[in-house]
């Protein structure tokens, strides 16, 4: 299968730390707030949790192992902070410090780069007990450890990853409550985000401020490409709604340095927005040498009704805005619509609309399937291979309009913990049966090796 990727595309994988370490008792780690969620009973499917995982903690050369085999590029990884800070301030823990070291070098070792993720949602509990992300002081501690962990790291690492997702970090973690640390605020959330924004700015200046050479610094945001379903001006305002809350209050500071005006009247009743200070934005809109985009699935909106009657009570997903998905639309086991062109849309979207746009990584992509082991031992998973095969062509696409798109992190190469889906949702192109621990490459597996040596010789 030959596309017309650019030459040099990168491929690769990703994973993050709490959904495949385990071992989260070991070397002197610190409880995070996924840790303090997941005991909780009743926050994730079958009471599940990061205990264990994919022990990959341990079983890391055998995984780099299987990602030599794959062949690709580069391997984006997420460091624990509560492994690094274990209360997510102070001196540094060397214990914590030397797994990371272990892992890339074993990367380098098999000529794959790693591009690492510095906060993909596991917080240092302490720090959700001062306020979390609601709070100023969590982007401050941020930076300090941004700086720890780079100056170990920036010898042998070139590309780095702020933050996965504030989106999900604020609105799910302090809005909806779906994710840690489970809160269900109105203006915290939204505080929340600004903080998470100020983190990225800060920690992207104090990496740039140690002078370590051939440095790749970006942030990874999950975006929606957004439609009204109909002309209607109240499902066109649903939509801008919609826009404004998935993509545009985190990449208008990033690519813009501004808020949308949008936000500030939608939210006057939650927020004064007395949290943002002079100069904020200015930090915000650090210049990046990269935007990490992830993309799942599109939302096509209608007006509805308020979630919420009461707007003291509101919080910033209690948004009037109905998501559709039609009935005879594909649906990945998450439920999600299967829609490959709405990337190529994003993408063109974000080309057409931020005129500062870095080149971009796709830093996620993938489904999850109800696999099987077959009494062969084989998985086959064929919807996944589709699926990702598609998605790759809606970059070329979008690279062929214009978009400079330089690499793609498959999710995932192991399947992992699912945050509140537990280990019920499997997105890996290796399954894991959790009993033993074995890793079993499904059929995308071989597939995402063919297609990875065939662009190889292609260019
Ligand atoms: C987004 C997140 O970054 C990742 O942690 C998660 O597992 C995948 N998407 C799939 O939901």
């Amino acid at each position: 299968m030959t596309m017309e990727l650019p030459k040099g595309f990168e491929f690769g994988v990703a994973m993050a730390s709490y959904q495949v370490e385990g071992a989260v008792e070991e070397d002197g780690r610190g409880p995070s707030i996924w840790d303090t969620f997941s005991h909780t009973p009743g926050k994730v499917f079958a009471d599940q949790n990061g205990d264990v995982a994919c022990d990959h903690y341990h079983r890391y050369a055998e995984d780099i192992d299987l990602m030599a085999a794959l062949g690709i590029d580069s391997y984006r990884l997420s460091m624990a902070w509560p492994r690094i800070q274990p209360t997510g301030k102070g001196p540094a823990n060397a214990a914590g410090l030397a797994f990371y070291d272990r892992l890339v070098d074993g990367l380098l070792e098999r000529g794959i780069k790693p591009a690492i993720t510095l906060y993909h949602w596991d917080l240092p509990q302490p720090l959700e007990d001062a306020g979390g992300w609601r709070v100023r002081d969590t982007a401050e501690r941020f930076a300090e450890y941004a700086a720890i962990a780079h100056e170990h790291l920036s010898d042998r690492v070139t590309r780095w990853i702020t933050l996965n997702e504030p989106y999900c970090s604020a609105i799910l973690g302090y809005a909806t409550g779906r994710h840690a640390p489970g809160a269900h605020e109105g203006e915290g959330a939204l505080a929340a985000a600004h903080h998470l924004l100020l983190a990225h700015g800060l920690a992207a200046r104090a990496m740039r401020s140690n002078g370590a050479a051939g440095q790749q610094i970006g942030v990874t945001l999950n975006l929606e490409p957004v439609a009204a379903v109909s002309n209607s001006p109240e499902d066109l305002a649903a939509a801008d709604r919609a826009l404004m809350l998935s993509n545009r209050i985190f990449t208008d500071p990033v690519l813009a340095g501004t808020y949308p005006e949008l936000a500030r009247r939608t939210y006057a009743d939650i927020t004064d927005f007395s949290f943002i200070e002079d100069g904020d934005l200015e930090t915000i809109a650090v210049p990046l040498d990269f935007l990490g985009v992830n993309y799942y699935f599109p939302s096509n909106v209608r007006v509805g009704e308020y979630a919420e009657p009461d707007p003291a009570k509101r919080t910033a997903d209690d948004l009037a805005t109905e998501q559709v998905v039609d009935d005879d639309e594909e649906r990945t086991a998450m439920g999600w619509p299967v829609d490959s062109d709405g990337l190529r849309r994003l993408l063109r979207w974000l080309h057409e609309s931020y005129p500062s746009l870095p080149p971009i990584y796709v830093t996620e992509n993938g489904r999850a399937c109800d696999d099987v082991v077959e009494e062969t031992g084989h998985v086959h998973d064929p919807d996944r291979m589709r699926y990702l095969e598609a998605h790759l062509r809606a970059i070329a696409a979008a690279s062929g309009q214009g978009v400079d798109v330089r690499g793609y992190y498959c999710w995932s190469l192991l399947d992992n913990f699912e945050w509140a889906e537990g280990y019920a949702k499997r997105f890996g192109l290796v399954y894991v049966d959790y009993e033993t621990q074995q890793r079993i490459p499904k059929s995308s597996f071989e597939w995402y090796q063919r297609v990875i040596a065939e662009h190889r010789e292609a260019t």
